[in-house]
């Protein structure tokens, strides 16, 4: 392990950075002149995009592992943290409850530990709304007492409280985001969703749109929404990473911690969805009509305005349409005959 670093540009570490919403922000942080170095163990990321498009260094590695952590941050001048690794999805998380205690909770209590050992002080870290669990009421604030309702959604709540802790006990500076549905991809086609297996709505029906699945599953017609389907807040991946670089800046210049939601706070249904990925494909989208998932809420729109107070973050691609046509694009680059957008 060798620093090649320039000195003269900030150095940010970022977990998780060949996964699809880091690597957004790896690709946003190079953008506003900031140097990067990922850690990912590769387990759901992608070293061909870190390669050809991130063009940095990656460490393969876990952010469980101490004594790498320590000569991470030996070796590098490491102003700041962002912490995405994690595991996603929530189902998987109730079969497998421990797994995602030990990678989520404890890699990120090892990674602060070893933050604290080295002197860095300002961490980035990647909440969900999950953490709100079945909300009271919509749009949802910030203050919204938290009550996840499945292992995923506790174990980014306990991250959470580890960090506010952490903060009081040793000065560590945090800027949380708690993110509704991420989605799109980069406008040019260079990055985008490409998770194994793929749990998330809009690259599931593009799969179904691309005939890389027979249908697409509805899950839950009798919901108290106007069409009966769950209602999600979509945003898009590249505003997420925009939010990350304001959240950035604003704890480099002497911000207190923070939370912010991050949503465009308009709902889009299952249908309204399928709807609008049939007008931007052009290709039908087969729909079969399944039962209710447990643990599914209704509806869940962000109140972002925090983070537009705040961090002066404003979306800039709050276009559901414009969301789903940069994903199919993306889908078509990376999965069919599609060439990537000239940048
Ligand atoms: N995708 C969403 O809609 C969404 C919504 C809310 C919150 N989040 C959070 O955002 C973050 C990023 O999500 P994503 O969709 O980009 O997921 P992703 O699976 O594409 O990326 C996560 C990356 O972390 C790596 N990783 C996992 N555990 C690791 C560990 N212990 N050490 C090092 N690397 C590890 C994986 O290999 C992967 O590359 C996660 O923390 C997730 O919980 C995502």
């Amino acid at each position: 392990m060798t620093s090649n670093s320039d000195n003269s540009l900030p150095l940010i570490l970022v977990t998780g950075g060949a996964g699809y919403i880091g690597s957004h922000t790896v690709l946003a942080l190079q953008q506003a002149g900031f140097q990067v170095l990922i850690l990912d163990t590769l387990e759901r990321g992608h070293r061909d995009l870190v390669d050809t498009v991130l063009k940095t260094e990656l460490i393969v590695g876990n952010t469980g592992d101490r004594p790498l952590l320590d000569r991470i941050f030996q070796t590098y001048p490491v102003k700041a943290v962002m912490h995405f690794a994690a595991y996603i999805e929530a189902g998987e998380s109730v079969r497998s409850p421990d797994r995602f205690y030990q990678n989520n909770v404890c890699g990120a209590l090892t990674l602060l530990q070893a933050m604290v050992a080295a002197g860095i002080p300002y961490f980035v870290f990647s909440s969900t709304a999950a953490v709100y669990g079945l909300p009271p009421e919509v749009p949802i604030q910030e203050t919204c007492p938290c009550a996840p309702i499945n292992p995923y959604g506790c174990s980014k709540w306990m991250v959470e409280q580890i960090v506010g802790d952490l903060g009081r006990a040793y000065g560590l500076k945090s800027v949380i985001f708690r993110y509704f549905n991420a989605a799109g991809a980069d406008p040019y086609s260079r990055l985008g969703e490409d998770h194994h297996p793929e749990t998330h709505l809009i690259p599931l029906v593009l799969q179904a749109a691309m005939g890389r699945r027979p249908h697409i599953v509805i899950y839950g017609t009798d919901y108290p929404t106007p069409d009966g389907t769950c209602i999600r807040d979509y945003i898009h991946v590249v505003d997420l990473a925009q939010a990350h670089v304001l959240g950035l800046k604003y704890l480099l210049g002497g911000g207190n911690s923070a939370i912010f939601n991050l949503g465009n706070g308009q709902g889009f249904s299952v249908r309204q969805i399928i709807e609008t990925a049939q007008r931007v494909t052009g290709c039908p989208i087969p729909v079969v009509e399944g039962d209710r998932r447990a643990g599914d809420p209704a509806i869940l729109i962000a109140n972002s305005d925090r983070a537009r107070a705040i961090l002066g973050w404003k979306p800039r691609y709050p276009d559901i349409e414009q969301i789903i046509q940069h994903a199919w694009q993306w889908h078509q680059y990376r999965h069919g005959s599609g060439t990537a957008a000239v940048v």
